[in-house]
């Protein structure tokens, strides 16, 4: 029998950016993710895609119509068609799907004093498609999408104003969503901010000037923390049964030998990416954490009341996208494997996707443990998956046995955990539809059980059509994991 909770929620993961498209319809303001180009040759160093960007590349952004050069622009349409799509993933069983609001539909510009009303009521409608499919909403609130205009003003998440322009939207969220939406997250990875400062915090490397860029990432994060944590209180205030998460992207770091050195060095890479969960689900900044800013001379303006604000805004769970796992090792020359916005040392032990991330299922049993055990708080993937070139033959089939392969090996490992005593409540696959890639803005890095007939250029009919692996995860929900093979 499965060791997975009889309401375990089975699901899809996506995000506002990469799936609706309509970029300037119906009051929608202009948000960072409409100024990332194709790049589907990503330059050295800069693996997230997206930090090269200056203000002039802004400005000319900002006054071109192009789609094109501007993918996450059009999307996959999900504005228009997430009627059709949300059928389609309640005929593959979802228990729950989980998206994010784009912040730029209810404010544009996020300075506005009333919310945009035609954006409200695009909510309203999925989450009312949702209920009617039996889907429970997981919702992000800050999904690699904030207003242009808080970036180009005030060099994003550096400026502590927008911690309550965050909370005012949230609030707006709150209020009108909050008898569809029980379970919220407030930023994507929010440690992202030091691998994509630009996408995950509107911070443009050319305004910083009177600080460093360090500093801005840092100053970013702590005021991210602190609107995180005054958005979790209110949620609790004005939601009732409400439950509010922080996410991680988990870069489980294994040393490349066990020279010291290289031991010493994946410690490190593992406490720094804890810090981001330990902040918000201990509600306080890891000792460490402080004094390696201080080390580093890195200067953060912190209120009187921001302990206390941490503190009382403690999340309720922990999700997390898992896509592999990393090896460091103190040798600079070692050869190095490319992973989800990140390098790192390449180890001989594992396969790599078509894009170079290496697939390590076993990684992500070590990382619901290492996890379940640090924090003892409700766990859920809301992020794993493979992106890979599918190929639409003929007759309109996908046999896509490579993404089968990925996905059941990663969920008999997240069995094994459950089974180990790890509270798992939730796994959504990235991403249940293809959708642009966040890194190079590539539609031909699919992800989905459904397939969507469109190129790099948006060419393309725009058709859906189900994959093999969008008939083998119907019986993996059907069964509640025990269409799995587990031997
Ligand atoms: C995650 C992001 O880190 O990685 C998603 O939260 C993203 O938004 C996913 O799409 C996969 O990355 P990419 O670059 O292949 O789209």
């Amino acid at each position: 029998m499965s060791g997975f909770k009889n309401n375990f929620l089975w699901g899809g993961a996506l995000a506002a950016n990469q799936v609706e498209g309509a970029w300037n319809e119906k009051g929608k303001g202009l948000s960072v993710a409409d100024v990332a180009k194709y790049k589907p040759n990503l330059d050295v160093g800069d693996y997230a895609g997206h930090n090269n960007i200056t203000t002039d590349m802004i400005m000319k952004a900002m006054v071109s119509d192009d789609t094109e050069y501007y993918p996450k622009r059009s999307g996959i349409d999900f504005y228009h068609k997430y009627e059709e799509d949300i059928k389609l993933f309640a005929e593959m069983g979802f228990k729950t799907l989980r998206i994010s609001i784009a912040w730029t539909r209810i404010f544009p510009t996020g300075e506005e004093e009333a919310p945009n009303q035609d954006g409200i009521a695009f909510y309203k409608s999925i989450f009312e498609t949702l209920k009617k499919n039996n889907i429970e909403p997981i919702v992000t609130l800050s999904h690699y999408e904030m207003p242009l205009h808080l970036s180009i003003t005030y060099n994003g998440w550096v400026e502590r104003k927008l911690v309550d322009m965050f909370v005012k939207y949230a609030k707006v969220c709150f209020e009108e969503f909050g008898d569809y939406v029980k379970y919220w997250l407030t930023f994507n990875e929010i440690d992202s901010v030091g691998r994509h400062p630009f996408i995950t915090a509107g911070i443009i490397p050319d305004k910083c000037k009177d600080y460093s860029l360090d500093e801005a990432i840092y100053q970013a994060l702590h005021h991210q923390y602190i609107a995180a944590a005054k958005a979790t209180k209110l949620c609790h205030q004005m939601i009732p049964d409400s439950k509010m998460g922080c996410m991680l992207t988990k870069l489980t770091t294994y040393p490349n030998t066990c020279h010291p050195s290289d031991v010493l060095l994946s410690l490190e890479r593992n406490l720094d990416n804890y810090s981001h969960a330990d902040i918000q689900i201990f509600g306080k900044y890891p000792i460490l954490y402080l004094e390696s800013l201080k080390k580093k001379n890195i200067n953060i303006k912190m209120e009187k009341n921001d302990e206390k604000i941490l503190f009382e805004g403690k999340s309720d769970y922990l999700a997390f996208s898992y896509y592999m796992s990393r090896t460091e090792s103190a040798d600079p020359n070692k050869e190095k494997a490319a992973g989800n916005t990140i390098m790192s040392v390449k180890n001989p032990y594992l396969e790599s996707t078509e894009w170079g991330w290496q697939i390590d299922p076993v990684g992500l049993r070590i990382s619901l443990i290492e996890l379940y055990d640090r924090y003892n708080v409700p766990l859920i993937i809301v992020e794993n998956g493979m992106g890979a070139l599918d190929n639409l033959e003929d007759n309109n089939q996908i046999h896509d046995n490579y993404r089968i392969e990925y996905l059941k090996e990663h969920i008999k490992e997240m069995r094994k955990a459950v089974e180990m005593g790890v509270d798992l409540f939730g796994y959504t696959s990235w991403a249940p539809i293809d959708l642009i890639s966040v890194s190079t803005s590539q539609m031909s890095k699919r992800y989905g059980y459904i397939y969507v007939d469109q190129d790099d250029l948006g060419h393309g009919s725009k058709r859906r059509y189900k994959k093999d692996s969008f008939f083998w995860y119907q019986k993996v929900i059907e069964t509640n994991g025990n269409e799995i093979d587990w031997e």
